[in-house]
């Protein structure tokens, strides 16, 4: 029996190929003894796997253990049957010495599952930071066909009438702990209010960002991004989740045909609109190098940095993602920036077979605060720049979330507005930087430039999220809450800082960070886009040289296998941090 489209599926090599009775035999035996039967396995019904990230060990997506049922539900009453695995768990706060190490490893091994085993379609349980790009990045070097579901956000956190948002509230409360204001139980208490149920951070972070591109690439069905993890909405759209899935394994429509180069220029502007995270362009520039598609941070700049911030959330804003949802989510922000004419390809095909236009043109904003529209944005030119300069080839830089405070300090020159220039005061990796930050010998001033090295895919190894560097207490006691922060490494999606960040080379790969010394000046042009350590070439050379001859810039020692494997293989934050090897794997389901 064969799908719709009269293509054999790709399942029935295992389980039905008289060609070879001896391996069917095999192949189906086993999977009936749960109880399968032999009609389901052998009629023709497409097999549906279910990547479960959800854990213990994971829970921000442990929620998805519930919704399951829901996804089995649709499968089945929709002619499939479900498969459901367990995927490598990626926590994004659990796990030492950083999630993003297990991204490539959580990637790795979906796609042997993919590719192993009798699957024709699969449901990607998307959600925590990490998840959503490694989950996409399997489905998008396998291309068999595949739908993301986002597990949700948790409601809203509060504290004394307050909103209290993930991870924001953190950066907030720490202030608030360094300069007194509160104590240690009040910190844990107020910490803890932000997480009020199951589901993923409530604020614009990595996970709402990367769940709302998974929708704005079309790898969703609309609406699926937004909904609060504990609603029944979620429940029922997890079910319509597995219908589709069914459905798209019989019209054969797979990620290359939806993750195309416009879909990916769709995901960018909606990003800005969004106030999307920084981690936003390494992930999707993953996904797109998986599939062929070419993609880089002059994208981002050229199609995102003109575009105006709409979505009202936390850290950029004031809301949090119940909120978000009850506006109309990611269809609304499409909507509004369609109306404006700023979404570039509102033809672009999604899951549902329809286009984003069609899907997203008729969707009501609930509530204007929330979701602005492009005339009354919450701010103009919300995307990123990409800087460039001897300090590195690209890092990344949000200039939106420049505060007043930082404008007036740093960037208030009449002749040169964009531009300032600070001494470094440089940090060998976040254990340096908490060892010397506070130490007064540093004499670290309203004049320093913090920097982060040692932070990147091969030097932390995995790349922390340790760029937004708190000034000292002695300055934020002054009232400096933020210094210029450069890294190689990356920051977390709720913090507003405005940092240069995932800079690319690292120090590890002998970037021109490497080279730069404790007191250097360093220049930054906004305007130009540059970044350069003050230092003539013959200089630089010369340190270059005499750093080789050492035997290159030091990092700490391997923990883990995976560590050592990754180190060798992992290419920098700007490429996406792929696994080099991997990238000419493409549609290996079709191999
Ligand atoms: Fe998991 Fe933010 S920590 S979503
Ligand atoms: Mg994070």
């Amino acid at each position: 029996m064969t799908s719709r489209t009269g293509k054999k599926l790709r399942s029935q090599e295992w389980f039905d190929n008289p060609d070879d009775p001896g391996m069917t035999a095999l192949y189906l035996e086993r999977y009936l003894n749960y109880g399968l039967t032999r009609e389901e396995l052998q009629s023709g019904k497409p097999i549906i796997g279910i990547a479960q990230t959800g854990s213990d060990l994971s829970p921000c997506n442990r929620h998805h253990v519930e919704l399951a049922k829901r996804v089995r539900a649709g499968i089945i009453a929709a002619g499939g049957i479900p498969f459901e695995f367990p995927c490598h768990p990626i926590q994004e706060t659990g796990k030492r010495p950083t999630a993003s190490l297990d991204r490539n490893l959580a990637y790795l091994s979906l796609v042997e599952v993919l590719y192993g085993y009798p699957i024709d379609g699969v449901v990607l349980t998307i959600g925590c930071d990490k998840t959503t790009p490694a989950l996409l990045m399997a489905a998008a070097t396998v291309n068999i066909p595949a739908i993301a579901l986002s597990v949700g956000p948790m409601l809203n956190g509060w504290h004394r009438g307050e909103r209290t948002g993930s991870g924001t509230v953190v950066w907030k409360s720490r202030e608030r702990l360094s300069a007194g204001e509160i104590d240690y139980d009040e910190f844990m208490e107020i910490v803890s209010s932000s997480a009020p149920s199951v589901g993923y951070c409530n604020t614009m972070g990595t996970a709402t960002t990367m769940n709302s591109l998974a929708e704005a690439l079309g790898m969703q069905l609309p609406s699926a991004a937004a909904i609060p993890a504990p609603y029944r909405e979620r429940g029922q759209i997890s079910y319509e989740t597995g219908r589709r899935i069914v459905e798209m394994v019989h019209e054969d429509l797979k990620p290359s045909d939806i993750m195309t180069r416009e879909a990916f220029e769709n995901a960018i502007v909606v990003n800005s609109a969004i106030g999307g995270s920084t981690n936003a362009p390494i992930h999707l520039n993953a996904v797109a190098r998986h599939l062929g598609v070419k993609l880089d941070n002059d994208d981002w700049q050229a199609l995102g940095h003109k575009i105006p911030l709409l979505v009202n959330l936390q850290p950029a804003g004031e809301y949090l993602g119940e909120d978000f949802c009850r506006a109309g989510g990611v269809p609304a922000v499409v909507m509004e920036l369609m109306k404006a004419d700023l979404l570039p390809h509102p033809d672009a095909i999604t899951a549902n077979g329809k286009s984003i236009g069609e899907n997203c043109r008729d969707t009501e904003n609930l509530n204007p605060d929330v979701i602005r529209g492009a005339d009354a944005p919450l701010k103009e030119h919300a995307g990123f720049i990409n800087l460039k300069g001897n300090l590195f080839d690209s890092a990344i830089m949000k200039t939106s979330v420049i505060s007043e405070e930082f404008r007036e300090r740093y960037l208030s020159n009449p002749d040169d507005p964009e531009a300032f220039e600070g001494k470094a005061a440089v940090f060998d990796g976040p254990e340096d930087y908490h060892r010397r930050i506070d130490d007064p010998a540093e004499a670290i001033d309203e004049n320093t430039i913090l920097v982060m090295r040692g932070a990147g895919p091969i030097g932390y190894p995995g790349a922390a999220e340790v760029v937004n560097m708190q000034p000292p207490d002695y300055l934020i006691r002054k009232g400096v809450h933020s210094l210029p922060c450069i890294g190689d490494g990356r920051q977390s999606g709720t913090s507003g800082s405005p940092s240069i960040l995932n800079a690319s080379p690292e120090a590890a790969a002998m970037g021109g960070l490497a080279l730069l010394r404790n007191g250097d000046r360093i220049r930054i042009d906004l305007a130009r886009g540059e970044a350069n350590i003050l230092v003539s070439d013959e200089e630089l050379a010369a340190r270059r040289r005499a750093l080789e001859e050492e035997g290159g810039y030091a990092y700490p020692a391997h923990q883990t296998p995976w560590q050592e494997i990754q180190r060798g293989m992992v290419d920098q934050l700007s490429e996406g941090m792929v696994l080099k090897p991997a990238v000419k794997y493409q549609h290996v389901a079709q191999t």
